[in-house]
């Protein structure tokens, strides 16, 4: 059986982009582009879960100032449906180091810090959310972050029009 290409995958807006209010704005974007949002909360992540999230980069000299700023404030998680859900949502949150990424893009439109700057502080690069880069990725971090009952299937009109 091919996968199926209605994907789920899971999408954080990190504490950045909550202490910068623009959930909203974040959100906004999934929503225009007739994505369905079927699972959303805020939480407040310690070092521990961290590390389960983070677990490929747990050994990688960055990942001290990464649990830093993942455990900085609550974070907002979603897990977010749609057509070919997964590469679509890494297309509009755009390449890790702002400075890089396209303007359209989230981390283009709303951010501009810089691997340079990042370095010299000390401190993770700010790139205000995070979405799984692959199919096993959206599903080993879906299970991770949402027990089945948190994850909902209803209609939008979008089936309807867009899909
Ligand atoms: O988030 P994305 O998949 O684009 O990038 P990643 O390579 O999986 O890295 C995870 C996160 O670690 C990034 O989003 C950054 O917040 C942080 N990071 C960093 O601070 N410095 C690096 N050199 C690489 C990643
Ligand atoms: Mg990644």
């Amino acid at each position: 059986m091919p996968e199926s290409l209605i994907q789920r995958t899971l999408v954080l807006l990190k504490p950045d982009a909550v202490q910068r209010g623009i959930m909203g704005n974040l959100i906004t974007r999934f929503e225009n582009a007739g994505l369905k949002i079927v699972g959303m909360k805020m939480v407040w992540v310690d070092d521990a879960f961290s590390k389960k999230h983070y677990s490929a980069h747990v050994e990688k000299p960055f990942y001290k100032g990464l649990e830093e700023f993942i455990t900085f404030g609550p974070l907002v998680a979603l897990a977010i449906e749609g057509i070919e859900a997964i590469e679509t949502i890494r297309k509009m949150v755009g390449s890790t180091e702002p400075k890089k990424a396209l303007p359209g893009t989230i981390r283009g439109d709303f951010a501009h810090h810089s691997y340079p700057y990042a370095d010299k502080k000390g401190i993770a690069i700010k790139n205000l959310i995070h979405a799984s880069d692959s199919i096993e990725s959206a599903n080993k971090e879906l299970n991770l972050w949402f027990t089945s009952e948190e994850l909902h299937t209803y209609k939008t009109v979008h089936e309807l029009h867009v899909f």
